[in-house]
């Protein structure tokens, strides 16, 4: 562990984990107190035991509708008159109804809970859209009381939606509520309660971090409320919040009527708050275009037209593919339409239910403008490239991005300068790319005359491993260099990170909204104005020019890798205050030239629908993937049997020392506990996604690839993404169940008890080798090669970084052009000094990501990795030709052609 700095742990990862586990020692508690002789000394422990789980779950019940102080309240008492069968009863059933999540409602019905004394709740919550309105309000109990009976009678038995009302008396205590309780879905703020909350324990203390580290004490009444809408929509955005309030309409700020959704004054009726609350979720429920397909396939309609698959008429009249029909169900052909008219709508010029539904897909992401795209993100990628890059444009890329990156800029004509990730090479993984590379990268250009040829930085944010960027800082510090710069965050696998705070300060979105209201704030000016009369001479200002910086970001998300969507559905956000100006007509040609003309109607109602999910559950799905991959990790280190062959990589595994400065290692520390994570969350230059676990297997002796498809895939259905030679990744997401990581558990118990025979099996000669080739899987790792660099004749500018990868893709169109070496032959040509260049993107998998560019030099480092990569596939290279690479005459075609076109004969050989 490092050293530097101590983290705050806790016994727990999340609140939540904690409050199952003290129901569920209460469970076992109180049955064991219900078999006590009444003095004995037995049922005096327990008696303690269960008055003190009792204190430590009021104190986190509090914050809950469901069981909440009400069930704390019946246990209690039935403690004191020693009811300790029907205490034990209520413990049991409330610790089954919270495992199964039957008071969030999306538990499948609990027959026997009905029965419990909770049963009218239960129903409620399971049969309906349940939810629970914050009230933030310094009532005394009997008005509380009123307030539950009024919300109650204002409710219809046939109400789509149902809520309950949980009260707050301080401004505290209701942001502790929102971090803790996933249900509430609105608030209605109160003027004034007091801030300071008297109800924080200790044992709540560690969990609430992100309320503690603001102090708003000092802030008038009358600001209060309005400050803490803020703070809501800062870290559940997707909230609806009200204010009631007694100032006078034209004493009220801008920012605050922005703030809350609605003001209402005191005086006004209780019911009027109710429609709006009833209102404001059934927007959020909305789904335009889900709802215009659904209505659309119940029409009867004849197809005069292409798609004979749509209404199913050619599937369900068949003799041969009607399983195919049995198999998806009618309403899948109903709903496959390509029809523009009759309430759709067209992706390529939407203005009706798409168009609706992608402003409500940027309001839930917190973008400017959002479009849906129907390929994937490699399609999206290639769209945002092409719309801002023109050729001879340089943009900073990290080397070891999506391919989709590099054909697009093949197809844009841009001139890459690569960026090298720093190497994880004990586990050969890349790991993201140093904020100093970019920096030096850019003062390197400024310094050759090119900084107004650079447009964009593109980094892939979070990795496929799960290293996070500090996008805030990246941004900031880039700005203060190149003011103008378009940033586009490849965030594929990081769509979910906008529903949980820590993960949302590091998205492109969040970030750049932030980032634009800082530096139109007249504090940033005068702290820039500070900063630069403060440096000395020579010195570059780490702060942007207020006057100069334009926010412009665009991130790209695989809606479908970590939320719900079908196959390829994606979307680009855009946050960029020039997009009116600048880039609004590219933009549109550049998603003509990619998005089909037929798209799938099916995928776009998945985003849509995709986005609903998000907006009202998205906060606990996430929550609830990250807490399965922490129990996971904890589990496979406490597993003797399991940590003998498998290590979990930890924080510092991933991430050097120099990155991290709060001193965060790991997540978990069998002796200490949980870290937090707040602060590295914060501050930190990287941070490791908890929820992709890579598992080192080296121990095994069997490498990432075969144990993928041979242990986990071919003997027990498990489907894993990525591997490297000596790691395999798991992920969980917000699909991912207790049962289905239990399942993954129990696997690589079975596995490591396989592998405890078969090393027990083996004869000395045979132990030998399993022995080499553990040795070879944990010490004898190869090195991972950096972008070498482009050859000199495919420079943008002499000596200057940016290569000319368009013209090497198209010289290598030409068969004439290029010539193939063997692997060992080229090792022997580079260690003679041959400079050799590549003809064709080569693409090991795993890592996945080019080695090889076309245009870049081969390196002794680069042929050395290919040597000792013991992956099947490797997309750009035939071992039986060899490399492709390209002839002399091609790479000397400057200085030929020069000489040649002083006689006339210039671009004979050589095509571009
Ligand atoms: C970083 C990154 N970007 C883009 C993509 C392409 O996304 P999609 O599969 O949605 O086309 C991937 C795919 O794995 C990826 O890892």
């Amino acid at each position: 562990m490092s050293s530097r700095k101590k983290t705050l742990s806790a016994q727990y990862y999340s609140i939540g984990q904690l409050r199952i586990n003290r129901w569920d020692e209460l469970k076992t508690k109180t049955e064991e107190l219900s078999h006590c002789n009444e003095g004995s000394a037995n049922e005096i422990k327990y008696r303690n035991e269960v008055e003190q789980l009792l204190n430590d779950l009021a104190s986190v019940e509090q914050y809950f509708v469901i069981p909440g102080k009400t069930v704390i309240d019946k246990l209690t008492k039935s403690l004191e008159k020693r009811a300790y069968g029907v205490l034990a009863h209520i413990a049991k059933n409330t610790t089954r109804q919270l495992i199964n999540d039957v008071y969030s409602g999306s538990a499948e019905d609990d027959k026997e809970s009905l029965e419990t004394d909770l049963g009218h709740d239960m129903q409620q919550t399971s049969k309906k859209n349940y939810f629970e309105v914050l009230v933030l309000d310094n009532l005394n109990s009997v008005d509380e009381t009123a307030l539950h009976q009024k919300i109650s009678e204002l409710h219809d038995p046939g109400d789509q939606f149902i809520y309950n009302v949980i009260v707050q008396r301080s401004f505290q205590d209701a942001l502790i509520t929102l971090f803790f309780n996933p249900n509430i879905q609105a608030v209605v703020i109160h003027y004034a309660p007091p801030y300071r909350s008297t109800n924080i324990t200790p044992l709540i203390r560690p969990y609430i971090q992100n309320v503690l580290k603001f102090n708003l004490e000092a802030v008038p009444e009358a600001q209060l409320g309005p400050r803490t809408g803020k703070l809501i929509n800062q870290f559940r955005p997707e909230l609806d919040v009200y204010y009631v309030t007694d100032t006078a309409l034209g004493d009220l700020k801008n920012s605050t009527l922005n703030t809350f959704r609605r003001i209402y004054y005191r005086k006004e009726d209780l019911q009027e708050l109710h429609l709006a609350v009833i209102r404001g979720i059934r927007e959020r429920y909305h789904t335009p275009f889900f709802s215009a397909l659904k209505e659309y396939s119940q029409k009867p309609t004849s197809i005069f037209h292409a798609m004979p698959i749509s209404r199913g008429n050619s599937v369900f009249k068949s003799k041969w593919v009607k399983d195919f029909g049995d198999f998806y169900g009618r309403n899948m052909f109903l709903a496959e339409t390509s029809s523009t008219t009759g309430g759709m709508d067209s992706l390529l010029q939407p203005t009706g239910p798409l168009k609706k539904a992608q402003e409500m897909a940027s309001e839930a992401y917190g973008s400017q403008r959002t479009f849906f795209v129907t390929n994937g993100t490699s399609t999206a990628n290639k769209i945002v490239l092409q719309a801002l890059v023109e050729p001879g444009d340089l943009v900073l890329i990290d080397r070891d991005c999506h391919k989709s990156h590099h054909y697009g800029l093949v197809l844009s004509g841009a001139y890459p300068v690569y960026l090298d990730s720093y190497p994880v090479e004990k586990y050969s993984i890349y790991g993201a790319v140093p904020l100093e590379q970019i920096l030096e990268k850019l003062l390197v250009l400024k310094k050759a005359g090119r900084l107004n040829k650079v447009k964009m930085l593109l980094l892939t944010n979070c990795t496929f491993d799960g290293i996070v960027y500090n996008v805030q800082r990246v941004m900031e510090r880039v700005l203060a260099i190149k003011p103008d710069m378009v940033f586009l965050w490849d965030e594929a696998w990081f769509a979910f990170a906008g529903f949980t705070y820590n993960y949302k300060q590091r998205t492109g979105m969040f970030s750049a909204n932030k980032l634009y209201r800082k530096y139109q704030s007249e504090t940033y000016r005068k702290q820039y104005l500070e900063h630069v009369q403060g440096l000395k001479e020579g010195e570059e200002p780490i702060l942007p020019d207020p006057d100069k910086v334009r926010i412009r970001v665009y991130s790209t998300q695989s809606t479908h890798k970590t939320l719900s969507s079908f196959r390829q559905g994606s979307m680009i956000h855009i946050w960029d205050e020039s997009f009116r100006k600048k880039t609004e007509n590219t933009f549109l040609e550049a998603y003509m030239t990619h998005t089909s003309t037929s798209p799938n109607y099916q995928m776009l109602a998945s985003l849509d629908i995709g986005r609903r999910q998000v907006q009202f559950e998205g906060y606990e799905m996430v929550e609830r993937s990250i807490e399965l991959a922490m129990v996971f990790r904890a589990k496979v280190n406490d597993t003797p049997l399991l940590s003998k062959y498998f290590d979990v990589l930890t924080v510092q595994d991933f991430i050097p020392d120099e990155f991290r400065d709060s001193g965060l290692s790991e997540f978990y520390d069998p002796e200490t506990g949980w870290n937090r994570l707040e602060e590295a969350w914060e501050n930190d230059e990287f941070m490791l996604d908890p929820t992709k676990i890579t598992l080192f297997i080296g121990k095994t002796g069997i490498d990432g690839d075969t144990f993928k498809n041979k242990y986990l895939m071919d003997q027990y259905n498990i489907q894993i993404n990525k591997t490297s030679r000596n790691t395999v990744l798991f992920m969980t997401n917000i699909g991912t169940t207790r049962s289905s990581v239990a399942y993954l558990t129990k696997i690589l118990i079975k596995i490591a008890t396989q592998l405890d025979e078969h090393f027990n099996s083996l004869n000395t000669r045979e132990r030998e080798i399993a022995d080499a080739r553990v040795q070879s899987l944990t010490l004898d790792v190869p090195p991972l090669p950096d972008f070498s660099k482009f050859h000199s004749s495919f420079l943008a500018v002499p000596g200057v970084p940016g290569g000319n990868l368009r013209a090497a893709y198209f010289l290598a169109y030409s068969e004439e052009n290029c010539e193939y070496i063997s692997m060992l032959e080229c090792k022997a040509a580079v260690e003679q000094g041959r400079e050799m260049v590549a003809s064709s993107f080569v693409i090991p998998y795993p890592p996945g990501f080019p080695i090889l560019v076309p245009g870049q030099v081969v390196s002794k480092e680069i042929i050395s990795f290919m040597l000792a990569l013991d992956v099947s596939e490797i997309h750009g290279y035939r071992a039986d030709l060899g490399l492709r690479i390209f002839r002399d005459s091609v790479l000397n075609r400057q200085k030929t052609g020069t000489a040649m076109g002083a006689m006339g004969q210039s671009k004979k050989k050589i095509k571009i």
